[in-house]
């Protein structure tokens, strides 16, 4: 049975604190209706009045390499994909049901495309699982607090065999953990009432997970939902403890830390307009400048950043969102130092932006124009060996004109006669200092 054990942990977490930054892929029967992944469960549907859709995936636009390549494009080291969705259609050849993209007109095993181009591009494979299945007859329907079916006495409970459903479950996850080659990390969702832990027979789950795949990293969902941290933050992780928290659509103010105020790993989790799944509605999307300023805040707190993309119900990325990753990969390209491998400095906030930090290098994001030159706050001026603007790798000067004398603890450096910053998204300067 697998424990905890600190030092095999923190090997196994250093691919993703060095990376930072992946994709989240929403996409399933929901994109065809087009109402968000929960259309189910929020609008009451019935199987019958939804798995129809079933006959209408085609796939046809659907290019599981574009998405990766979009990601990469984007400056994301990793990408994660669902595999199933609460509403139980799978995009994978499970042979534990007929429900299925194989068994749609698609035809096709969505999620063997998706790795096998993850593994072509460099980019380290994420499966999202959903815990909850709204399909399948053995869960519970009538007394569930999220199924469609919830008080629906034509649904009643009697008769659905709960371990007949973990048995399912469990089968799936093991067809995934199997089939699909090496997986670097699994999103399961999500606990939630009752529904957490041992009710989902984690202890045999996380041991079944770890033994086929060692050294996956495991989010904290089997303990909690996009809300608590689960016991990785306490002195004794329970064997199902996540390996990171999952904010969701938020950002820790002040990051996270455990019982003795040690820094925990965590993944805040965002879309770009304000669903999961495709949603025709939804024009509400953010922008590359705002989406990089949120991953540069992510970073300066030590934890990662997810965006999310739902392609639409043929399978294509839409303008927008293409559009939007393509934005944060041209800042990425000339500033992804800044990014990968950086975390929190330790030191207070500046106040023309945020710090990250990599080894002996910080990197202040300078998100607002000064008036004359920059003044890097926070840090010992007599440890600054010189400053660069990283995205041409130029010195900045550090000057020392007498309208800065009387300020003898701020370093500050010039970026010329520049009326505005030279990049509004996030012009990042490269502080070189002579720390071990
Ligand atoms: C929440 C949503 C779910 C989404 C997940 C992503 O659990 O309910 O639809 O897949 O967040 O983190």
């Amino acid at each position: 049975m697998y424990k905890f054990k600190r030092e095999e942990y923190e090997k196994r977490i250093t691919w993703f604190k060095e990376a930072r930054f992946g994709l989240f892929i929403h996409w399933g029967l929901y994109a065809i209706p087009s109402r968000g992944e929960w259309l189910r469960s929020d609008e009451r549907v019935k199987a019958e009045d939804y798995e129809h859709y079933m006959d209408d995936f085609t796939a046809e636009r659907c290019d599981p390499r574009e998405w990766v390549r979009l990601a990469k494009q984007a400056g994301m080291r990793y990408a994660v994909l669902t595999t199933k969705h609460h509403d139980g259609f799978c995009l994978f050849d499970s042979k534990l049901t007929d429900f299925t993209s194989m068994h749609a007109p698609a035809h096709r095993d969505i999620v063997r495309e998706f790795t096998d181009a993850c593994r072509e591009e460099g980019l380290k494979v994420g499966l999202y699982y959903s815990l909850l299945d709204w399909h399948h007859p053995d869960y519970p329907h009538q007394d569930d607090m999220l199924h469609p079916m919830r008080g629906n006495a034509d649904y009643p409970d009697d008769g659905r065999d709960w371990n007949r459903y973990l048995e399912y479950m469990h089968g799936q996850i093991k067809e995934l953990m199997t089939n699909y080659g090496k997986i670097d990390l699994l999103f399961l969702d999500y606990s939630y009432g009752e529904m957490k832990g041992e009710k989902w027979k984690a202890q045999e789950l996380v041991t079944m997970i770890r033994t086929l795949q060692p050294g996956i990293l495991i989010n904290n969902r089997l303990e909690v939902g996009g809300v608590g941290y689960g016991s990785l933050v306490t002195r004794k992780p329970l064997p199902w403890h996540g390996d990171y928290v999952t904010p969701e659509q938020i950002i820790p103010p002040n990051g996270i830390q455990d019982e003795d105020g040690r820094p925990v790993l965590w993944e805040s989790c965002v879309t770009i307009n304000r669903h999961w799944g495709h949603c025709e509605k939804d024009p509400f999307s953010k922008s590359s400048k705002t989406l990089v300023r949120k991953l540069v805040e992510c970073v300066s707190k030590g934890g990662n950043m997810i965006l999310n993309i739902g392609p639409d119900a043929y399978g294509g990325v839409t303008k927008v969102q293409r559009e939007v990753l393509e934005g944060i990969g041209r800042w990425m390209a000339a500033n992804s130092k800044s990014i990968y491998g950086c975390g929190n400095a330790f030191i207070p906030k500046p106040e023309y932006g945020r710090y990250t930090k990599n080894g002996s290098r910080y990197y202040f994001h300078v998100l607002e124009t000064p008036v004359g030159a920059v003044p890097i706050t926070g840090i010992d001026r007599k440890k600054i060996k010189d400053v660069r603007l990283l995205s041409t790798g130029t010195v900045v000067p550090i000057v020392s004109h007498f309208t800065y004398s009387d300020y003898p603890d701020v370093t500050f450096a010039d970026l010329g006669p520049m009326a505005e910053l030279p990049d509004d998204i996030d012009t990042v300067l490269e502080i070189r200092t002579t720390e071990e």
